[in-house]
Order: C-alpha cells, then structure tokens, then sequence
C-alpha cells in the first residue's frame, strides 16, 4: 500500500510574492477553487496579519472553499496568530502556520534574540495557536541553514505544546538532495515525539533543486510537500506542483507515495495561474511548459512512431493536456448547450449573465474566424469572469493609424473614467502604434506609469490568432500585470495596458 503525502499549496501566499505575481481577491478565490478542485489537501491562502486586503481575500477563501484545510500565515507573536484565526476561523478545516528563524544567521542579525529566547516564542506561539484550533503548523524559517541539534530541540518543544505538522523550509534554497534527505532522516529518529506530527518540507529553488530537495525529503520520511503551481514563489520560486506531483506519480514504484491530487487537472489548474496573474509559462517548463511533448528530433519523432515509450516518460493526456490543447471545439453554429458543456468540463462556473456574454464573444470572433479554440475559449471566459465592475478607466473607443512617411503613427481613444459623466477624447502621436495608443492612454488619464514588461504572443496557430498582450506597469512603488486578447493586436495592447493601470489604481486605494 502506498503512503499518502499531503500536498500544502502556497500559491496563493509564498507564490504571490513572486514579483509581478499579486493577485486580486476574486482571482484569489477563483484560483482557491480551482486548487481545491485540483485535489490538494492544504490552501495556504495568504497571510492576514500582512494587510486589510490579504485578511479579507484569506477570510472568503475560508468561507467559500469548503473541500480542503485552509491555513493562514502568521509569525510566532500573538497578535499575528490571533489576525490569522481571525481570517480562517470559519475554513471547515482552518490551520494556523505559525513561523520563526532558527538559523544562527537569522537569530542573530534578524531577531536579535537567543536560541533559548526564540524556542520560548515558538512553544508559546504554537501553545496559542492550538488553543484555537487543532491543526498547527509550525515552521523553522532557514531551517537547511539550522544547527541540527537546535532544530530537533525546537521541534521536540513545539510539538509538545500542540503543532501537528512540522515544516523545514529550505528557505534560501542552499540545500543539497542527499544533505536535506539526511536532516529529515536525523529529525525523525532524533526527536522523540517525531511519531505525534507530519514532517513537511518547503524548498526554494535557488539552485534549481526546490522538487529535487522536496522528494528526496519524501523518500527520507517527509509526508508534506509545501508547493506552488507552475513553481512561482519568492525570488527563483518554489518546488513546483506539477513537478512534485508527477515525479511521485511516474517513479510510483520507486517512491511508493500517493497525493490526492488528480493529475488529469493539473494543465488547466497552471494555465489558469498564468492567465490570472498574465505571466506566460515558459516553453521549456517541465510538465506543462509548451515544449514539454513536443519531439523535434528526427530520431526522436521516428522513435515516437514506433512505440511512444521510446522517448515518453508520460502522456500529455495524463495531465489533461491533450485533450484541451489547441482543440477546435467551438464553430459559427455551436449552441449555447454546447458552450455550456465545455465551460464547464474547463472547470468554470459562470452564472446565467456571464454565459451569455460568453456566448456572444464566442459568436462573434466565430464570424472572424471560423473555428474558436479551447485556448480562445478560455481567454474569453477569464475575460468575462475578471472584468472589473469598478474599474476607474473603460475603454470605449480606438482608432490607430500606423503612420507612414507623411504621417505618424497616430491613436485616438475614447475613454470612461470612473465617476464623470461625459467620456475623455484624445488624439496623438507616437513612435509606432502601440507607443501612440499608450501615449493617449498617459495623457488621458494623467497617469505616467513606466512600462516594465511588454509582451506579444499569437495564442493558436495560424494569421488570424487572437494576440495575447501582457503589460507590467509600475507607479509609485506598485506593480500592476494587464493581459489581454483580441484579434486586432493593437486592440489588445491598449485593453492590456488598461487593465494594468485599473489594477494600479485598485492597489494605489487598497494600499
Ligand atoms: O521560505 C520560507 O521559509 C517560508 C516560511 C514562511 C515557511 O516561506
Ligand atoms: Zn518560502
């Protein structure tokens, strides 16, 4: 019988410190549904102690996503445990993640405090916060970095005063597989109430070994996995999911560990990440990177012909790929029941409203180009799911000349600003077309954000693909992603840079 390990997702909290990569609070819940869809068993949702908007979207999670454990971050001081119970109280299965720093490093120059001082606040902070709830978790900050001895001692103390799972974050990412799998293999003989709590383990990947520090811990005796789709997280990022998942899942008689996670889900769950925070996941990522299948050797693809296992060490079908990828599933005459059945089997609930607006973006790029793609899909549907009822700027018009020889470039836009009744006019130039609409776009609503990044990609093949367009913004020290789509390109520039200073605004109010 294989061992059940316990998939701790941090995407939402260590994965949206990754730059570039916050979220609002409907797309943090959109994304904790998906998770819990996904099948993992713990929501880190975020960390209420940190501001008014990550206690308010940590307390919705705990209140919508009914199927999992939802757990909040919290340092080991009383004020932030009680901020985090505060926010998972109603969760049907609320956790507090209770942290301090154990390394000499951190205790030293980060806490100015002893190691007696900071076991004390550990046991202390774990003692209140399993007075609130049953699950506590307790994590050694720079744990890879820890005197082994100290780290047992603060294990064995914070167990006793109630934590039931354990985390050794490798939080710099300096641990090597064999050095990390032997402190878990030291901890679980060393401490004698090891056998009371979960090991849990929660790499960084500075060195690009978060998964393979991650399962050689869960060969050594771990049974947490602290994870992030597509791998996003502080600085290089965290072991990823998908990774973890599939390495235990294609290497199952090596490992002998199962998840509850079910794999067939595992691609949707990703894009979904990458379309809610505009970032793209890159070609060469592992599992569901766009190359990840793709054969382009001959010998290969001759190899492939013959028996696919020659050189395939999984199906793309088994993370549910295949049978979504750039499939045509949708035509100038499909029905509404239709549409309905593959929203759903995409894994959205879109309400009556939503649905039909759905229906008639479908309609209409179907007049333009015949056959609209799962991928197309999708972006309409997220398009329809995340438009902002209170954005403080709407577009409502654009014209763009390209310019030539006699004539700029030139952009005129027409434009709704929260709150006034007659729309903003502007017509002026630029370098190319895409300067001249971002240039009105500035002067219309007297912004002057800088433009940080700046992307164009075609979503299915073929010369009448919708353009994919993702702009970071950056103003007054907040950082703003805007993706957007649509058939005409400099169309889909201006919506996405739109999106991005809607999203300042919304930060700049909530800051
Ligand atoms: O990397 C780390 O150590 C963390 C802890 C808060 C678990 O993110
Ligand atoms: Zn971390």
């Amino acid at each position: 019988m294989a061992e059940r390990v316990y998939i701790f997702d941090t995407t939402l909290r260590d994965g949206e410190q990754s730059p570039g990569a916050s979220m609002t609070q409907a797309e943090k819940i959109d994304l904790a549904k998906q998770l819990e869809s996904l099948g993992v068993d713990i929501i880190e949702a975020g960390f209420p102690a940190a501001s008014e908007g990550d206690f308010e979207a940590v307390r919705m999670i705990a209140r919508q996503v009914r199927g999992v454990s939802v757990a909040g971050l919290a340092r080991a001081v009383k004020s932030d445990i009680d901020r985090a119970f505060e926010a998972i109280k109603e969760a049907a299965n609320p956790r507090i993640h209770t942290f301090i720093s154990t390394s000499d490093l951190h205790m030293k120059h980060k806490l100015r405090k002893s190691p007696q001082e900071v076991a004390d606040m550990a046991a202390a902070a774990v003692a209140h916060a399993a007075s609130l709830t049953k699950n506590v978790e307790f994590s050694a900050e720079d744990a890879s970095r820890s005197d082994w001895e100290f780290l047992a001692h603060i294990t064995e103390r914070t167990i006793d005063a109630g934590a039931t799972t354990i985390n050794i974050p490798d939080t710099v990412g300096y641990a090597q597989p064999f050095e990390f799998a032997e402190l878990i293999a030291y901890l679980l003989a060393k401490v004698p109430n090891a056998g009371r709590a979960i090991f849990s383990v929660h790499c960084h990947n500075d060195l690009g070994l978060g998964t393979a520090n991650t399962l050689a811990a869960l060969h050594a005796g771990a049974r947490q996995a602290e994870v992030t789709l597509c791998g996003i997280g502080e600085r290089a990022g965290n072991a990823a999911l998908e990774e973890v998942v599939m390495a235990l899942h294609t290497r199952g008689s090596l490992y002998n560990l199962e998840t509850g996670v079910k794999a067939e889900r595992i691609f949707r769950s990703c894009r979904r990440l990458s379309k809610i925070i505009g970032l793209q996941i890159p070609k060469y990522k592992a599992i569901v990177g766009g190359n990840a299948f793709a054969h382009e050797a001959g010998i290969h693809q001759d190899g492939m012909l013959k028996n696919r296992l020659t050189y395939e060490i999984m199906t793309p079908e088994s993370i549910g790929r295949a049978s979504e990828d750039s499939e045509i599933v949708l035509g100038k005459h499909s029905g509404r029941h239709a549409l309905v059945t593959k929203i759903e089997a995409l894994g959205y609930v879109l309400d009556d409203k939503q649905t039909t607006a759905v229906f008639e973006a479908v309609k209409a790029l179907a007049d333009k180009k015949k056959h609209v793609s799962v991928e197309d899909l999708e972006a309409l549907v997220l398009e329809e799911l995340y438009r902002g009822q209170e954005d403080a700027f709407e577009l409502r018009r654009l014209s763009v000349m390209c310019g030539n020889m006699d004539l700029p470039p030139t952009a005129a836009v027409v434009l709704r600003v929260k709150g006034e009744q007659e729309d903003r006019k502007l017509a002026d130039f630029g370098i190319g077309p895409v300067d001249a609409a971002f240039n009105v776009i500035n002067k219309i609503t007297g912004r002057k954000p800088q433009l940080k990044l700046f992307n164009i990609n075609a979503i299915s093949g073929g010369a009448d693909a919708q353009g994919e367009v993702t702009v970071i913004l950056e103003e007054d020290g907040l950082r703003a992603v805007g993706a957007s789509l649509d058939e005409d390109i400099i169309g889909a520039c201006a919506k996405a840079y739109l999106k991005a200073l809607n999203r300042l605004e919304f930060r700049k109010e909530n800051k």
